[in-house]
């Protein structure tokens, strides 16, 4: 199983504050079935270059490593990757390749808590027909408020793909619209966003319980089973 969406790498950005809070992240994720992890430490343009995220998130990658070994014990796969967040003109952007998941054209995009003009519409939609990049819009189900209807279909008609968060499966007010649109097909990976071990852990396993309730494990195999495609694609 895929977590698609973390904030795991130390003293990064807002999540883990230390390596002892990355490692204690990763077993929980471990303990939840977990076997492979997105590191999506956020990049925010205005604050810093791709080169020097990539510089820091190379260190704080490094030090994690230095801990994992030195635990001896074994942990979920990692890969690298970063949360990016949108601006007007990203698309142009010549660095943005290196900001995709390792060894995938994915690039989890963070669209901004307002509603989505058509301008940034457009952009996206030329920036997936025009290069070799797949965005993946993190945690959608944010955005509901602020999205035209119809808008999903029109991302989904773009070729973008769409990652929600673990709890829109597990929250009260949001499960039933989760579990409808994960039977629509419009959901294609779950990520925990988790940030740390207290306020925001890793609840992966939840987001599963959930969709056990209504779907076959079959069903969810299949899922976890398709994503395998689009990273690779
Ligand atoms: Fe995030």
């Amino acid at each position: 199983m895929l977590d698609f969406h973390s904030h795991i790498l130390p003293e990064i950005d807002d999540g883990a504050q230390s390596v002892e809070e990355s490692i204690s992240m990763l077993k929980m994720l471990k303990e939840q079935g977990v076997s492979t992890v997105a590191l999506t430490s956020h990049y925010i343009a205005m604050d810093e270059s791709p080169d020097e995220f990539l510089e820091n998130r190379k260190a704080a990658f490094d030090k994690l490593s230095v801990e994992i070994e030195k635990s001896g014990e074994d942990f979920p796969e990692l890969l690298l990757g970063a949360e990016v967040y949108y601006y007007p003109g990203i698309s142009k952007m010549e660095e943005l390749s290196s900001l995709t998941l390792e060894g995938t054209n994915l690039l989890l995009l963070e669209m901004p808590m307002a509603p989505w003009g058509e301008y940034a519409l457009r952009e996206i939609d030329e920036l997936i027909y025009t290069s070799s990049i797949t965005v993946v819009f993190a945690h959608i189900e944010r955005y509901f408020k602020y999205l035209k209807k119809g808008t999903i279909e029109r991302l989904l008609d773009m070729g973008a793909l769409i990652q929600v968060n673990a709890s829109f499966f597990f929250s009260r007010h949001t499960k039933k619209k989760a579990l409808k649109m994960f039977k629509e097909g419009k959901i294609h990976f779950i990520g925990s966003d988790c940030h740390n071990t207290q306020h925001r852990p890793p609840r992966i396993n939840e987001a599963i319980d959930a969709l056990k309730e209504k779907f076959s494990s079959e069903s969810i195999d299949e899922f976890f089973e398709n994503q395998k495609n689009y990273m690779n694609s």
